[in-house]
């Protein structure tokens, strides 16, 4: 399958922004950062819709984390822009919860307090203590990490780190979930049931994502829409929109349209690997 097919419906290639709309939440708009002399992201511009699901996926080191730290309000842009619902980024914000690639959790508080943080925040004052203990509850059930509520996180086994950052992160409830491969240090079964999650919450409370992940597969079965990102500098090297419904559930793994799907989008990441392999 070559370049922009019918499965790449929407795709434009390197250029142009979507159709204008009304609902646009997140907008990158012409975004360019340098550290020192190194090029990381050239020139990208896209949007992200309410109720958006969009995935990054791209080679090692391309510089996807570094877009997602300017959403998130890390670092600014070099040049260009990046605005949420309209005004700059200028800072993080309880608005948007960030699951970070190396987990994120806080070392010095146990499991049941890391989930309860984000609650217990001045933001979310307004929720009951008895709620906020419910809901504290109710995620380390979903991520099965009951039996350690007391446990500090060095003592905590990879995947069960993870688990614990996706737990705080969506216990705080926030409008954006910001997630770079939240799911990467986890086991084959436990991935599949996270993704059955995050819809799940996906379903009950409209929220607008951005997810980095390697996996094509995880990328096409969560999303909206797929950018495919290039070898450094990044740039978008293929836009897809994804032309399954919500609610999904894993049979559409095996459906043909779908594993037609992943193979065009392998293929396509597989080259801008063999490019950023060429950088080193
Ligand atoms: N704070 C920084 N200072 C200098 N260079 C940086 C900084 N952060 C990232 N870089 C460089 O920017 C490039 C892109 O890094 P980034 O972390 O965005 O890549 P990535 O696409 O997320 O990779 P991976 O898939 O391995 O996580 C790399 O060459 C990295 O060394
Ligand atoms: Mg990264």
């Amino acid at each position: 399958m070559n370049g922009e097919g019918s499965l790449a419906s929407g795709a434009s290639g390197a250029g142009g922004l979507h159709a204008e709309r009304s609902d646009i939440k997140v907008r990158f708009n012409n975004v360019s950062m340098h550290y020192g002399d190194v090029e990381v992201v050239r020139d990208v511009s896209f949007d992200i819709a309410e109720g958006e699901f969009v995935s990054l996926v791209g080679p090692s080191g391309c510089g996807k984390t570094t877009m997602m730290n300017m959403l998130a309000g890390f670092v600014r842009p070099t040049s260009g822009d990046v605005l949420l619902e309209g005004v700059p980024v200028s800072g993080p914000g309880p608005d948007r919860g960030v699951m970070f690639q190396e987990y994120g959790v806080f070392p010095w508080l146990t499991v049941e307090k890391n989930i309860r943080f984000g609650l217990d925040l001045a933001i979310k004052r307004h929720v009951s203590r008895t709620e906020r203990q419910a809901i504290t509850e109710k995620y380390m059930r979903l991520m099965r990490l009951g039996d350690f509520r007391d446990a500090w996180p060095k003592n905590l086994s990879g995947g069960m780190r993870q688990r614990l950052a996706l737990a705080r992160a969506y216990a705080a409830n926030p409008h954006f979930l910001l997630m770079d491969e939240p799911f990467g240090a986890l086991d084959a079964q436990t991935r599949s049931d996270m993704h059955e999650l995050l819809h799940q919450i996906l379903q009950a409370e409209r929220k607008t994502a951005l997810l980095i992940t390697h996996s094509v597969e995880e990328a096409i079965y969560l999303s909206s829409r797929v950018l495919v990102i290039s070898a450094r500098p990044s740039r978008i090297v293929e836009r897809i929109d994804i032309p399954f419904g919500f609610p999904r559930d894993k049979s559409l793994l095996d459906s043909g349209e779908f594993i037609a799907l992943r193979s065009h989008l392998r293929e396509q990441v597989m080259k801008q690997y063999a490019e950023q392999q060429a950088l080193r």
